[in-house]
């Protein structure tokens, strides 16, 4: 029979995470403080977060020890599977050879816990009783109450109104693993207070949820904040995905793919997949890899908005970072892949995006419906509606591999399941699917509030 999972053993879970900082050919450009302008130090980080952590987010260290504590933990989950999409491929009768890795098998059902036990990890070796977050589509607030309940550690999670509306269940079971769950825009908070004070209706926003969190843990001496996606320490957490992925294609008799794809909303699970393989086009031992970053085309940052400073957050909490932007004040449009509905794009992908290292694409939801559900169909898996951008990208490329007759290989990210995004598919079978489309004039409109602040 043919090999349809490659799977490693869990002595195999990596014992370093992968860190890109180590081999940019220009290095990244500081955070800056909001005031000054200056590039922030690590003591302005760190109300916020571990030292650790702040000193993995500038370190430039290429591999990073992972604790015996985190890995032991990852192995309730890693090494996550590595399947070859046979029946997909059949489907779509191309010539390409087409890999998945499947984050989906996590106790919570996406690549989210892979740094929310790290930073859980993290913030309790330094004496933390708290820590708050945001989420947007619930997986990874899910992540963190999940992690937080093995190191004893409170989380409170601010979750995005329209999220919290559509998916019922995950507040369930963020509560289930102890987590307490907010909707955001929240009365709690001065920034949530202030967007309802325009807005008594606000969706939410994942940058609306940030301050929120932000705010909670700056006002309080034993809580810290945890962020799920964007920052370099992150990133850096989520390599361990492509760290196995190219151990497992090895396995597979393949050499390094042609293609690599993942679906972007932050950064991090395109980054965590994409950035081992991106190493082998930086060393140069493979320069003609390509890697490509699937965003949704309601929320374009990484095709439309400009590469400049913008807040993190919707308020203007955070340090300035250095990234491609739709402009912090954005709200997207109420798409079902809610954790793809950011601002901003991670500062370490906007700063390969910009040295063209990589490429990005964006697509309209329902055409990344029609792949999910193909998907689906084909190999079994329901796929989260985050994951349905990055089939849909991984199918565009085995089509043009089916015209051009290339055997190119192909591998792509999986990052969750679609359990709790049932009411999306009854949406897109009831033809209720909205197409939303990301204008200039939407653009200069939100870069209005960005005049004035330094550009790049
Ligand atoms: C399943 C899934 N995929 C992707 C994302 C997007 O985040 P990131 O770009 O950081 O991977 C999320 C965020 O919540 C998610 O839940």
């Amino acid at each position: 029979m043919q090999a349809t999972k490659i799977l490693l053993s869990d002595a195999e879970i990596p014992t370093r995470w992968y860190n890109i900082q180590a081999d940019l050919k220009t290095p990244m450009p500081p955070p800056l403080h909001p005031g000054t302008k200056e590039p922030v130090g690590p003591e302005a980080l760190a109300p916020l977060f571990p030292m650790a952590l702040i000193e993995q987010e500038v370190s430039q260290e290429r591999w990073i020890e992972i604790p015996d504590e985190v890995r032991s933990l990852y192995a309730l989950w890693r090494p996550s599977p590595l399947y070859r999409a046979r029946r997909l491929e059949k489907v779509l009768d191309t010539t390409a050879r087409i890999y998945y890795k499947w984050e989906g098998v996590s106790p919570t059902g996406s690549h989210k816990p892979n740094t929310a036990v790290a930073q859980a990890y993290y913030n309790k070796q330094e004496g933390i009783k708290r820590l708050t977050t945001e989420t947007g589509a619930g997986q990874w607030g899910t992540a963190l109450s999940f992690a937080c309940q093995f190191f004893g550690l409170e989380c409170q999670v601010y979750m995005v109104r329209v999220s919290f509306e559509q998916k019922p269940y995950r507040k369930a079971v963020m509560e289930l693993y102890g987590g307490k769950v907010l909707p955001s825009p929240s009365p709690q908070t001065a920034a949530g207070r202030k967007i309802l004070a325009a807005d008594l209706d606000s969706p939410g926003s994942l940058g609306i949820a940030i301050s929120e969190a932000v705010e909670d843990a700056a006002s309080r001496e034993d809580t810290h904040y945890a962020l799920g996606s964007v920052l370099n320490h992150v990133l850096l957490h989520q390599s361990i995905i492509g760290l196995e992925a190219e151990a497992q294609l090895q396995k597979a008799g393949e050499a390094l793919p042609d293609v690599v794809v993942g679906c972007f909303g932050g950064g991090s699970n395109f980054a965590g997949f994409a950035f081992p393989f991106l190493r082998h086009r930086l060393i140069g031992d493979k320069r003609d890899i390509r890697v490509v970053a699937c965003e949704p085309a309601s929320c374009p940052s990484l095709t439309k908005g400009e590469y400049r400073y913008d807040f993190g957050d919707a308020v203007g909490m955070t340090p300035l970072l250095p990234m491609h932007t739709l402009g912090h004040g954005f709200v997207p449009a109420k798409i079902h892949a809610g954790g793809l509905r950011y601002h901003g794009a991670a500062p370490l992908v906007s700063h390969v995006l910009h040295a063209r290292e990589i490429e990005a694409v964006a697509y309209h939801q329902l055409e990344c419906f029609d792949s999910g559900v193909l998907f689906a169909r084909s190999e079994g898996i329901v796929p989260a509606p985050e994951a349905t951008h990055v089939i849909k990208g991984a199918i565009d490329e085995a089509l043009r591999c089916r015209e051009s007759g290339e055997e190119k290989v192909i591998a792509f990210n999986l990052c969750g399941h679609g359990h709790f995004d049932m009411g999306a598919y009854q949406a897109y079978f009831a033809g209720q699917l909205q197409q939303h489309e990301f204008t200039d004039q939407m653009l200069e409109e939100n870069m209005k509030q960005l005049a004035g602040m330094p550009t790049l």
